[in-house]
């Protein structure tokens, strides 16, 4: 691939760095013993909100690039957020998942939509051997999973053909970030943010790439257990979050939302062409 040298570089690793130790520390919870697979399950629940909202959003502004002929690779697409909405545009989706437990979800969110065409692959991304390139490569929701970020996009374009594309949540609920500040007692300083999407846009700017860049606004919605474990995951990040702060979170999400929380987030998605 192409690349520039460029003799100012913003040094943007040592943030990547510690922002990635704060994201992907695992959280320290013990008020529910089943809190990780419920997690999970929250997860596929969002992502089939209101039809899939995400990822139907993210294919409709792909419009002008997707062809029914495309052949794409996917890159941990989880319970299936982007890759069900993209399976009814494209011909083949050949999809890259390291966790067992999500490729089940996967498995039975694509049985009941009844997608035939996507491929399973149960790998880690870095060491999965790929024959083929793909008319398009995408990750969406993924950067945080990587450690070293110029590999990931150097492989992503490694594989593609003609396009790369990139979605990314950007920016927290502020309910969240309130819900931190009284619980945890200290104030939020933009503990997640800026998000992932800003490295990547540094990085392939610097690779000469002009990218495509979109923004849309997502919602969600949670019932209070479900809006407790989303808290709980954030916050048990920084504090450990026993019976007692369980109940804090709850107390202060039925004081702010009440028993139902629509959750508004952002999201961004960036595609560009990759230049042999
Ligand atoms: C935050 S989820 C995003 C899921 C989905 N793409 C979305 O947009 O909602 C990240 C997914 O990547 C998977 N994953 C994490 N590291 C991976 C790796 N190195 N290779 C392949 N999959 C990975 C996780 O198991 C998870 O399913």
């Amino acid at each position: 691939m192409k690349r520039r040298t460029l003799k100012y570089r913003i040094n943007w690793q040592n943030v990547w760095k510690k922002m990635r130790s704060e994201r992907i520390r695992k959280p320290k919870i013990i008020y529910d013993k089943d809190f990780q697979i419920k997690s999970t399950e929250d997860f596929s629940n969002r992502c089939k909100w209101n039809n899939y909202e995400f990822g139907r959003t993210v294919v409709d502004i792909l419009g002008d690039i997707l062809d029914k002929g495309f052949e794409i690779l996917e890159i941990g697409p989880g319970p299936g957020t982007l890759t069900i909405p993209l399976s009814e545009k494209v011909r083949k989706i050949t999809c890259i998942e390291a966790s067992k437990v999500n490729l089940q979800i996967l498995k039975r969110n694509l049985k009941e939509e009844r997608a035939k065409n996507v491929k399973l692959i149960n790998e880690y991304w870095e060491r999965a051997e790929i024959e083929n390139r793909f008319d398009l490569v995408v990750c969406s929701h993924f950067l945080w999973m990587v450690d070293d970020l110029e590999k990931h996009l150097e492989r992503m374009e490694q594989f593609s053909d003609r396009y790369c594309v990139i979605v990314q949540p950007c920016g927290r609920d502020e309910i969240v970030k309130k819900a931190f500040e009284e619980i945890c007692n200290e104030k939020y300083t933009g503990q997640f943010e800026p998000d992932a999407d800003y490295f990547a846009y540094v990085i392939l700017r610097e690779w000469s790439r002009t990218l495509n860049v979109r923004h849309f606004k997502y919602s969600f919605e949670l019932n209070l257990e479900e809006g407790i474990r989303y808290i709980a995951g954030f916050l048990g990040k920084f504090i450990e979050v026993n019976e007692e702060v369980a109940d804090k979170i709850r107390n202060f999400l039925i004081e702010e939302v009440g028993e139902s929380w629509v959750v508004k987030n952002k999201a961004v998605v960036m595609w560009w062409e990759t230049e042999k």
